[in-house]
């Protein structure tokens, strides 16, 4: 299809290279995809030094893929990251290596597999018809806000069996808290600095975790061993068959935290990038329409498979706007990426925020262009290029659950909609876990037909 070329917001690039301090002052310490300059969307590797520490920064699909597949067993979760987000999310499957992330890796995959999500598929249709009731026929909503609560009740019911405690406005606020201060304290973590705990956003953060972290040790323990018929349940058993009473209780919780954040945030701002980035495309938004519409008509259980082009949209939603936009690994020994020495204790960063907009890697890297996506066109691109889910063995475990819930959703949302921008309102991408709308996502309602 010929559709008019939508460029969609990013922050502004610098011309020159900032210094390798820059990262811990100014706007990219508050906004981790902020302040890089243009030559960064062309290079392949960056070696930064910041005090004894060695930071890489590969963009090249082949050593991207020696990090994450090939030379996997090398590249562990960095004890420092470990470290800084053990309070929230303790040993769980997200910041566990070896053994412990095998044993519960195992335990959890079977409730992603393809026949466990496709039977939450009214679950998800459900709740985006309630985010919708909320909505006014015509006028302007906070997509960001209404995307959060909306994804916020699924992983609720989906996994913890719709647990009040898990859907109030309260642990709304606590959540975004916590997340906010655990990526600003990241950088200041990674060489050893204090993390000014006394800032408010650090207050506010310790406030969340520990709201966050009492929610759930309280549900895991009224659960007991034998833990319920749920997703959380499941896993409560299961892990006590394999550790001690004292040692499954620890991890259930640790792994009830890592799931209700990581499964909903990351979705909520998919919905919110797939939502703007077709208001400000209006044809593809309508052609997108059109086949949500047709097939809302069939048997829900497989909606997902009758949306090919929503979900070209959700991929270059996803290219464009990485819900992950960086994560990172530490070397346990020296290697070689792509020609370039790594030594053993150095960081190595994968940022799909860089890799994903390269211009030698896309044409037009900036454009949105959901024809990318297009049947017949994976051949133009490295596997290894396209990471909004990582790759390899640790590759999302949520991914299935996360595509699926969006294209409920989305087709939900635009069978009965019209989006559109705002005039002289363009979205903020803040990047510091996740890549969000900071203030929000204002965009305009009409009805669809
Ligand atoms: C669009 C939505 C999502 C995105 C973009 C996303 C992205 C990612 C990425 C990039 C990783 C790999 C991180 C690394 O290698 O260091 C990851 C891991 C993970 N994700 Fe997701 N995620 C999403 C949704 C979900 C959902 C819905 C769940 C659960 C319900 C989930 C749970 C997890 C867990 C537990 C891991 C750790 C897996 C492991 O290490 O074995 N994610 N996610």
């Amino acid at each position: 299809m010929d559709t008019p070329r939508f460029l969609p917001a990013h922050p502004d690039r610098l011309d020159r290279v900032a210094g390798p301090w820059a990262s811990l002052f100014g706007e990219h310490s508050r906004n981790a995809i902020a302040g890089w300059s243009n030559a960064a969307f062309g290079q392949w590797h960056t070696r930064r030094k910041l005090g004894r520490l060695v930071v890489h920064i590969p963009r090249h699909p082949d050593a991207v893929e020696r990090v994450l597949l090939a030379n996997a067993a090398n590249y562990h979760k960095p004890r420092i990251v470990k470290k800084l987000i053990a309070p929230l999310v303790g040993r769980g499957l997200l910041s566990a290596d070896g053994e412990l992330w095998r044993t519960q890796r195992k335990i959890v995959a079977p409730s992603f597999a393809p026949g466990a999500v496709a039977g939450l598929i009214a679950t998800m249709a459900h709740a985006a018809r309630g985010a919708m009731s909320d909505w006014p026929e015509r006028g302007t909503i906070d997509v960001a806000q209404t995307a959060t609560d909306t994804t916020m009740r699924i992983i609720a019911e989906a996994l913890f069996s719709a647990d009040p405690r898990l859907v109030t406005p309260q642990a709304t606020r606590h959540i975004a808290a916590a997340l906010e201060a655990a990526g600003s304290v990241r950088l200041s973590a990674i060489l050893g600095l204090p993390t000014l705990r006394l800032t408010r956003v650090a207050r506010a953060g310790a406030r969340g975790q520990r709201y966050l972290r009492e929610t759930l040790t309280a549900i895991v323990r009224e659960r007991g061993p034998e833990g319920g018929e749920d997703f959380l349940g499941g896993m409560i058993r299961d892990l006590n068959t394999r550790f001690s009473r004292s040692e499954a209780t620890a991890l259930a919780i640790d792994n009830a935290a890592t799931f209700y954040l990581a499964g909903h945030e990351t979705t909520a701002n998919t919905l919110c990038w797939a939502a703007y980035l077709m208001a400000g495309a209006p044809q593809v938004q309508e052609r997108a329409r059109e086949e949500a519409k047709a097939a809302l008509t069939g048997d829900p259980a497989t909606l997902p498979q009758r949306l090919p082009y929503l979900k070209q949209v959700v991929d270059e939603a996803l290219r464009l706007y990485p819900p992950a936009p960086r994560f990172d690994r530490e070397a346990v020994a020296d290697d070689m990426l792509a020609g370039e020495p790594v030594g053993a204790g150095d960081i190595v960063s994968i940022w799909p925020w860089l890799i994903h907009r390269h211009r030698h890697l896309w044409d037009d890297p900036d454009a949105f262009d959901p024809d990318r996506f297009a049947p017949g066109r994976e051949a133009d691109r490295h596997r290894f290029q396209y990471l909004p889910f990582g790759a390899g063995p640790r590759i999302c475990v949520g991914a299935r659950f996360a595509q699926t819930e969006a294209l409920v959703i989305l087709a939900h949302w635009i069978a009965a909609r019209r989006f559109a921008l705002v005039e002289g309102a363009p979205p903020d991408p803040v990047g510091l876990v996740t890549l969000r709308p900071r203030g929000g996502l204002k965009l305009t309602l009409s009805p669809a037909d």
